[in-house]
């Protein structure tokens, strides 16, 4: 066996398949291995004249395959499965080698397993990789953390397989030590569920108040393409809507069953957040949109609730009222990307991963799920200032936001008196609100808490805990 190969993927279902092709086809030796040995012929025998592959079927023979040190690509299902595949794999390599991980992993998981191969002197890469399989075929948006030592081994084939953007520049960039590259491809995903709710929102208000058709709502969607709104999930919300059945003849949209399945980073993204303090409403509100759609018993028993007695909007209202749901989409996809960089600066600071959040705005520009041309102006928000508190506090955005929200507001008026529920939309500008109020009602919250439990206060006018005497002559006391 001839050690020739610079990387090797193991785990050859769609994602490492098409990966294992990206790198062939962009020169490199591919060392293939599959649990079942099947996978890695049919990939040689499909797609064997892309490149250089190197198929093997003994865990020995794949590592020996290799050349030094080792990069060892594995795509298999996060979870067990990866532990599993790592412990078969780990005793096979020498200090200096590289395990890859490009699944979806948990980023405590990527946390844990650095640390273990760490002291066995091998670096552990977990990689975050968007761009379901057309992007690991044609280039993803990626996103490893690790050492700095693997990426400077690593990076450049990653480089050169990734999406470009349109500047040219690689989908690419080292995140961060251990996690930070899966931590951000979690928050990747929460933002991809907020995304997509604010579109099915955007898409009901159209249906419902608007009372468009699914045809002309893609039409809609197809013109907010060429705007500020420009992004893949726009593009192929305008498919999906214009789609007809073949079999019924009626919308596409109309036949499936609208019951939203995920597979959990966007919950991850939410459960991330509450143990990190992060208000992460908007993406929030889209895995509780996902997981309300699921409870059919709830639903059905739901359906004789009362709604309110609207009327239909005007002709006229119904035709303005298309441009106020894109600017209540914009406004809202703004707060939600303003709540998950939110999510990544406090994750970077609680794991001194020191993430340059202009960078993953960079690599998220091309290859991803969420690209948009929206991200080149988050990007620009960052460079001008990178430690800029917040998206909202960037000139540009709080401009546009303040030019959105009459409409924004509007369409939520329009949403509620119809009864047409729009969650998403309805949590970003109540976060946008919040954030801007003079005063919150957590003052009389603390109050609360002081009365029934002494858990003390703090004042506007006056440095130090107090606690107010609740059950006796209600003096202030320091506490
Ligand atoms: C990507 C996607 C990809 C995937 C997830 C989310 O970036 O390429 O985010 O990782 O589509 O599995 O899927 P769920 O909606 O099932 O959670």
């Amino acid at each position: 066996m001839s050690t020739t190969a610079q990387i090797g993927v193991t785990g050859l279902a769609v994602m490492g398949r098409n990966l294992a092709r990206n790198f062939a086809r962009n020169g490199y030796t591919v060392a293939l291995h599959n649990r079942t040995a099947q996978r890695t012929h049919d990939l040689v025998e499909q797609f064997g004249h892309e490149g250089d592959f190197v198929a093997t079927e003994k865990p020995e023979d794949f590592v020996a395959a290799l050349e030094r040190p080792r990069r060892l690509m594995i795509m298999v299902k996060a979870g067990e499965p990866t532990d599993a595949v790592i412990e078969e794999f780990a005793p096979l390599l020498e200090p200096g080698d590289m395990i890859i991980d490009g699944g979806n992993a948990h980023f405590a998981d990527t946390r844990r397993r650095e640390r273990t191969l760490r002291e066995r002197g091998i670096h552990f890469v977990g990689t975050g990789i968007s761009g379901g399989e057309e992007g690991a075929l044609h280039g993803p948006s990626i996103m490893p953390g690790g050492s700095a030592e693997s990426y400077t081994s690593l990076g450049p084939m990653l480089e050169k397989i990734s999406a470009k953007a349109k500047d040219g520049s690689p989908c690419v960039t080292h995140v961060g030590p251990d996690g930070a590259g899966h931590f951000v491809k979690m928050v990747h995903n929460g933002i991809e569920y907020a995304d997509m709710q604010l579109i099915g929102e955007a898409y009901q208000l159209l249906r419902e108040v608007g009372g468009c058709s699914p045809a002309q709502i893609a039409e809609i969607f197809r013109t907010w393409n060429t705007g500020r709104l420009d992004s893949y999930l726009i593009e192929i919300t305008a498919e999906v809507l214009s789609h007809v059945d073949a079999a019924t003849g009626r919308p596409f949209v109309d036949v499936v069953a609208d019951q939203a399945e995920q597979k959990g980073t966007g919950r991850w993204t939410v459960q991330i957040a509450l143990d990190l303090g992060v208000p992460v409403s908007g993406i929030a509100e889209a895995v509780f949109a996902r997981s309300l759609s699921g409870h059919a018993d709830l639903r059905r028993a739901s359906r004789g609730l009362a709604g309110p007695k609207a009327s239909a909007l005007t002709k006229s209202e119904a035709a303005a009222f298309a441009d106020r749901v894109e600017q209540a989409l914009y406004a809202s996809k703004i707060v939600s990307y303003t709540q998950g960089f939110h999510e990544i600066a406090v994750g970077s600071a609680e794991y001194g991963w020191d993430i340059d959040l202009g960078a993953v705005s960079a690599i998220w520009r091309a290859g991803c799920i969420i690209r948009a041309a929206f991200l080149d102006r988050i990007r620009a928000a960052y460079d001008a200032r990178p430690d800029l508190p917040s998206l909202l506090s960037d000139d540009t955005f709080a401009q546009e936001i303040a030019a959105a929200q009459d409409d924004w507001r509007e369409v939520l008026v329009a949403a509620t008196r119809q009864g047409v529920p729009a969650p998403g939309f309805a949590a970003a500008l109540a976060y946008y609100d919040a954030l801007r109020a003079e005063r919150l009602p957590a003052a009389l919250t603390q109050g609360q808490r002081d009365f029934f439990g002494a858990h003390t206060y703090r004042r506007v006018d006056r440095e130090g805990s107090f606690h107010t005497l609740w059950g006796g002559d209600r003096s202030e006391v320091t506490a």
